[in-house]
């Protein structure tokens, strides 16, 4: 059985969901903090049970019968996330899975010029000491198009601070590749890079847009201090401008920019382009 955690999230929904296309129900299971939120799975025949990385016993038993356990790195921000990486790492020890998968980053390292990373570093290393065979999903960087780049259809600008090359994965290709691994022959030994071959900078979103809209989109930097300023002028928490601050700094050394075809060889098509993904975002009023 292959048990996901993190299934009533954005990236492990789609992987489930990719799942289902390949192998029966009866043979996925999700560990969930809220099996209600997952009834639409359960309707479907898939194994659902409680679990939370605050809860050792609860994610033991949901990871009963497992024999690939999929980890999410967690998201909550008020909690010790590398005690609960541990925690759930002993959990799918603990319950006989014969490998364990976890959702870091591309470019993780103790000592990068993006902070954050050490969060993956540590539970990669833990899982590399923990005696079960073990994946690292190191996906490129995902979320929505809107926080990455600003209301661009209104504005016809993308104004944020200055940035470097990038990987910029799509969420959709991120779970299709993870559940391509679950259900490969082929063992994939710990690190594995899921990025598309070439980065991007905000600059060709921007040339991409243009070209989208068929209206010039201008690519404007911003100052970092006033581009933190403005964000906590709209009401962004300045803790949060800063994170999306530092994510932007760390792209400027080169450190996101390696190629690598692992994803569009899993995928068996190239990866969506920002092109793509650009013409799937919502259209808003211009
Ligand atoms: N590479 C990137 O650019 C990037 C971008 C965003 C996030 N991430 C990381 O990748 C992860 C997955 O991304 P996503 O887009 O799927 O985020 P998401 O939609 O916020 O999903 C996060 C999942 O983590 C679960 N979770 C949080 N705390 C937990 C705990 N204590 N015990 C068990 N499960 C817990 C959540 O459970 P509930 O459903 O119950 O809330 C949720 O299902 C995030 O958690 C974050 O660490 C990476």
């Amino acid at each position: 059985m292959i048990i996901v955690t993190g299934a009533t999230g954005a990236l492990n929904g789609l992987t489930v969901e990719h799942l289902l296309n390949r192998i029966p129900p009866s043979d996925i299971g999700v560990s969930v903090r809220d099996p209600k939120r997952a009834q639409h799975l359960a309707d479907r025949g898939v194994r659902v049970r409680q679990g939370s990385y605050d809860e050792p016993a609860a994610l033991r038993d949901s990871f009963a019968d497992a024999e690939q356990v999929l980890l999410v790195s967690s998201s909550d921000v008020t909690a010790d996330v590398n005690s609960q990486h541990r925690t759930a790492i002993d959990a799918a020890v603990e319950a006989g899975a014969k490998r364990i998968l976890y959702t870091s980053a591309h470019g993780t390292g103790f000592n990068t010029p993006y902070p954050p990373l050490a969060i993956n570093a540590a539970a990669e290393q833990y899982l590399a000491e923990s005696g079960v065979a073990w994946t690292a999903l190191r996906n490129g960087f995902y979320g929505h198009l809107e926080q990455l780049l600003g209301p661009w259809q209104a504005t016809g600008t993308i104004a944020k601070p200055a940035d470097g090359p990038f990987a910029w994965v799509d969420r959709r290709d991120a779970g299709e590749a993870a559940a391509t691994i679950l259900t490969s022959a082929e063992a994939f030994e710990g690190p594995v890079n899921l990025t598309p071959a070439s980065p991007v900078t905000l600059t060709d979103f921007a040339a991409q847009a243009s070209e989208l809209s068929g209206r010039p989109v201008e690519r404007i930097v911003v100052d970092d201090e006033e581009w933190v300023a403005g964000e906590i002028a709209d009401g962004v928490p300045e803790s949060a401008a800063r994170f999306t601050l530092a994510m932007f700094q760390a792209t400027r050394s080169n450190h996101f920019a390696q190629p690598d075809h692992t994803l569009s060889r899993l995928l068996g098509r190239e990866p969506r382009s920002i092109a793509d993904q650009l013409a799937d975002q919502p259209v808003r009023a211009v």
